[in-house]
């Protein structure tokens, strides 16, 4: 089976997530939609990190708040593993604005705010790769469970399906 059909993505549940007791909410739907955990921690950001890991928005009205936000409290990092995972974590958040976002989502369902949206998922294959590196060493990723994707993909062609 070609293994680079298998995509990885980070997701950090913010402060928001956290104080309001949703992370096993959370993180139960990315499970039981089969993406697999290969890293996970529960971490507080600095401002540093927050600016880089935020840098596209700088300059933006809500750059400020969103550092301010983002440092506010604890955070659960994780690295998520299956096929098309950037797109179907964004897909599973909603929209960026809660009052936006649809039933069924998690920022759908859990929040109402366009600010304290509940956590953070990685729009490319290429930034995620970046902001995996930037929260996790090498050897905190675990490899594929490959025992358990066989009951979730049928693995018997040249790509998962
Ligand atoms: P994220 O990067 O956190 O996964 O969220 P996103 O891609 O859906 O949204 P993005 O445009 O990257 O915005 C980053 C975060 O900034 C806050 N925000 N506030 N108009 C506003 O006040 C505003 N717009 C964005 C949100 O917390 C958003 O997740
Ligand atoms: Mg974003």
């Amino acid at each position: 089976m070609d293994m680079e059909e298998m995509e990885q993505t980070l997701v950090f549940l913010k402060p928001d997530a956290l104080r309001r007791g949703l992370v096993g909410r959370i993180i139960g739907r990315f499970e039981r939609r089969g993406l697999q955990i290969l890293a996970m921690k529960m971490t507080r950001l600095t401002e540093e990190f927050a600016r880089e890991h935020y840098a596209e928005h700088r300059g933006k009205h809500f750059y400020e708040p969103l550092v301010e936000y983002s440092t506010s409290g604890p955070v659960i990092a994780m690295v998520l593993g299956g096929k098309n995972a950037v797109r179907v974590v964004r897909e599973m958040m909603g929209e960026t604005f809660g009052s936006e976002s649809a039933p069924g989502t998690i920022r759908g369902d859990f929040g109402l705010s366009d600010r304290y949206n509940l956590l953070h998922g990685s729009d490319s294959r290429e930034t995620a790769r970046e902001e995996i590196q930037r929260f996790f060493d090498d050897h905190e990723i675990a490899p594929m469970n490959m025992d358990e994707l066989e009951w979730i993909y049928d693995l018997t062609g040249s790509e998962p399906v």
